[in-house]
């Protein structure tokens, strides 16, 4: 692969799911134990934020046990040796991959263990619950909420996303289903500007056609061997 130089990877929840966090689709996913518009919607949130606020301390409290998986391992060790350009893009919001030591990550879903101001527009890591109101630690007011991107609302730093794609040679997606865009149209403008496309996930996704590539199976397997490759030919 002596031919590419800039490379994005984007992840999702089959990255995390060998860490023991819940994938959102599919047998036993998130979204069939919890309907998105009760708890991942701003007017969710208006219409009843103590179920909101319980649900992500949950989700919260539960990702600072997980630690990260080979997949991460192996994706921190291409953002370490990688020389030419890399931006790993995650929709996930857990922090594995920066447990891990990845550097070059970008979260355009958000982070759980972030909290945002709604006054002061401020966002502070944040470890603990948030159904108790506390105060935000920049201005005081009590509006914080997760620092989570929900339906309806606009993913994070698109800009930087987009100019990195147009920027790319290779294209890697991992463990997401392409059922929520704009990451599932991501393949297709990447193809688009004339980059190369792989896909590593355990199944075929919506947008597998797309692909130039498709390797199926586990990413602590996928993602390791993917990652010798292109560092060690
Ligand atoms: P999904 O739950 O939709 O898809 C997870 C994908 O990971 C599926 O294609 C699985 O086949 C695959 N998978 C599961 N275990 C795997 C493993 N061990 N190795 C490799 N692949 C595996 O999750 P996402 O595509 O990340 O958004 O979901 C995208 C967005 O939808 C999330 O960021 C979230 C959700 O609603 C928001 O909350 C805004």
């Amino acid at each position: 692969m002596t031919d590419i130089r800039n490379i994005v990877v984007l992840t999702g929840a089959g990255v995390s799911a060998e860490s023991g966090i819940d994938t959102f689709r599919g047998g036993g996913g998130l979204w069939e134990q919890h309907r998105v518009e009760d708890v991942a919607t701003p007017e969710a949130f208006a219409r009843d934020p103590e179920l909101v606020l319980r649900f992500y301390d949950m989700r919260r409290a539960a990702i600072q046990t997980k630690e990260p998986n080979a997949a991460h391992h192996a994706l921190a060790r291409l953002d370490a040796e990688w020389e030419g350009g890399l931006l790993i893009v995650t929709q996930n919001v857990d922090d594995l991959h920066e447990q891990a030591g990845a550097k070059r990550v970008l979260h355009m879903h958000g982070e759980h263990l972030n909290a945002w101001c709604t006054a002061c527009d401020v966002r502070s890591r944040w470890t603990a619950p948030l159904i108790d109101r506390p105060p935000c630690p920049a201005c005081g007011a009590r509006s914080l909420r997760p620092d989570v991107v929900w339906f309806g609302e606009m993913p994070y730093r698109m800009d930087e996303i987009y100019a990195a794609l147009r920027e790319a040679d290779l294209f890697v997606s991992i463990g997401t289903s392409g059922a929520v865009y704009p990451a599932a149209g991501f393949v297709r403008d990447s193809r688009e500007l004339g980059a190369r496309t792989l896909e590593l996930n355990l199944e075929r996704s919506q947008g597998s056609a797309w692909f130039d590539e498709t390797r199926l199976g586990p990413a602590s397997e996928l993602v390791p061997a993917w990652v010798a490759e292109m560092l060690d030919g």
